[in-house]
């Protein structure tokens, strides 16, 4: 694995390959690698020739600067995972390298229109704008011809097919599913953060989707997003929201409408803020 952190020898190196006539696959990534990330670097590697992935913890994506000081950050333990799972380049720049305008310098403004005011967008002000610049950024640099990115962040996803549209950029986007640990947390890299007590609680997210899957066709939806937020309040999670939407384009949905439909919860264990969904596959036909 070749190790990158400045752009003009990541873009070199790159065009060589691109010339070659290799194709590019891109897993862009905030460290703190857990399975999760390695599971989109295996898909990487199985779909392109050429597999980069890059860590950067994006200072411009995070609205709570002291969720930013306290993101993981494990960058040895990382470049041996990336290098086991078969990574080609790892790019690892740094601030000034990603932002030489400056952090707080002039960026562009992305029109991700509803997309931004619901849900992650309505609870993490100026967040997607962050996302948005950042792997507008890395996608500049590295011109990957596939872009692999987990269902776990389901709206971020959203986002970023609206960037590719946007910018007209040609990476072709690829969704991989949500890994879980045995007992259904979803893989996040804050879950290092959980002592073992929070780590206990943290399953209830996947368990109270779990429940809302099962209970979808039977419950009116109010009734069924109420039992899940009680059930999540009474387990010491503080919510901030529990919604059922359509997987499409993330509109609210309060019956079922025909369309496919997602699950999406937001709780806080102490500081330590956590996000999981699941897609309700197939129609649910159930008149309420
Ligand atoms: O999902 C993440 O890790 C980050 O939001 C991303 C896409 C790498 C941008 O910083």
């Amino acid at each position: 694995m070749y190790l990158f952190k400045l752009t003009g020898d990541l873009r070199a190196a790159l065009e060589q390959e691109k010339k070659a006539g290799r194709t590019v696959g891109f897993v862009p990534t905030m460290g703190a690698l857990h399975e999760g990330h390695l599971s989109l670097i295996r898909t990487a590697k199985e779909q392109t020739d050429i597999v980069v992935c890059s860590i950067f913890v994006n200072p411009t994506q995070f609205n709570d600067p002291k969720d930013f000081e306290k993101y993981p950050v494990t960058i040895s333990a990382d470049i041996q995972k990336l290098a086991a799972a078969g990574t080609d380049i790892l790019f690892l720049p740094s601030v000034d390298t990603m932002y030489p305008e400056g952090v707080n310098g002039q960026h562009p403004h992305y029109d991700f229109g509803y997309l931004e005011t619901v849900l992650e967008g309505a609870y993490r002000p100026h967040h997607f704008q962050g996302v948005g610049i950042v792997v507008h950024k890395l996608l500049d640099i590295v011109q990957p011809d596939d872009l692999f990115m987990g269902q776990k962040d389901f709206q971020q996803c959203m986002i970023i097919k609206r960037l590719l549209e946007i910018t007209g950029i040609p990476s072709k986007l690829h969704i991989c599913p949500t890994l879980r640990e045995n007992d259904g947390l979803a893989m996040s890299s804050r879950n290092m953060r959980l002592d073992p007590a929070a780590r206990q609680t943290a399953v209830q997210i996947s368990k109270t989707l779990l429940y809302m899957k099962e209970n979808i066709k039977h419950l009116p939806f109010v009734n069924l997003k109420q039992n899940a937020y009680n059930q999540l309040q009474n387990d010491g999670y503080q919510v901030d929201y529990v919604e059922i939407a359509n997987a499409d384009n993330l509109q609210l949905l309060d019956k079922p409408n025909g369309s496919p439909m997602v699950l999406l919860v937001a709780a806080k264990l102490g500081d330590i803020r956590l996000i999981d969904n699941m897609v309700v596959e197939g129609a649910v036909t159930t008149k309420l």
